[in-house]
């Protein structure tokens, strides 16, 4: 499974890239927003940072905007990824991109049904997102196994990429779904590594290490 990072921070993508395992970055506005910066200057940043897919999110509701947003987002880097909210002009859109040859991230996904209709559309990488489905009451990782189901059935080429992810626990279901991708927050990140059993196992090495002669 790929890791991605969710944020538009470019301090934490610095940090998560050094450990060699970051495949690629997702942004949205909220998270863009946080940075107080602009989104081109982000986006720049980012895509210097990180050779993979940098997913870029366009604002515009209607088609023609979606596509003016697409060209210019595209023009920023060639690891740009458009991102596009999973309503009827945004699979338009989606079509469009991906009969140019242009790589879509279809967000927003709360439903199997509207998984199908992006992959139909070609779309790249469908974002399910799984937190805020557990918000409201629901299983969000439900959504995954049936999306790993119907995907598989018809052999689409859709990448299935877990988004909204807020515990260890969701890439840990994730993995064993065969998800494609997921993009993680960058303290999840961190909490994937840590295990108190291994702080516990350094410290008792490092004592007993002390102990051994050295001459
Ligand atoms: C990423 O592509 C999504 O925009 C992001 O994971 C949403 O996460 P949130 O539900 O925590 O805002």
């Amino acid at each position: 499974m790929k890791i991605f990072i969710d944020t538009a921070d470019v301090d934490e993508i610095r940090e998560a890239a050094k450990l060699g395992v970051l495949d690629g970055v997702t942004t949205n506005p909220s998270l863009v927003a946080k940075t107080g910066r602009k989104m081109r200057e982000v986006l720049e940043d980012i895509c210097e940072l990180v050779p993979g897919p940098v997913s870029a999110e366009v604002l515009s509701l209607e088609l023609d905007g979606m596509l003016r947003e697409a060209r210019e987002l595209a023009a920023i880097a060639p690891n740009i990824v458009i991102k596009l909210p999973l309503t009827a002009d945004g699979i338009r859109a989606t079509k469009h991109l991906t009969d140019d040859g242009v790589r879509t991230n279809v967000t927003l996904c709360f439903s199997p049904l509207q998984a199908l209709i992006a992959a139909k559309a070609g779309a790249t990488y469908i974002s399910p997102f799984v937190g805020r489905l557990d918000d409201v009451g629901h299983d969000g990782m439900d959504l995954i196994a049936q999306l790993v189901e119907i995907y598989g059935n018809y052999d689409f080429d859709t990448q299935i990429l877990v988004a909204s992810v807020r515990t260890p626990t969701h890439v840990l279901e994730a993995v064993r779904l065969g998800a494609d991708v997921a993009t993680l927050p960058y303290a999840v990140i961190g909490r994937l590594l840590q295990h108190p059993l291994t702080d516990i196992g350094i410290e008792r090495f490092l004592a007993d290490a002390k102990k051994i002669p050295t001459s």
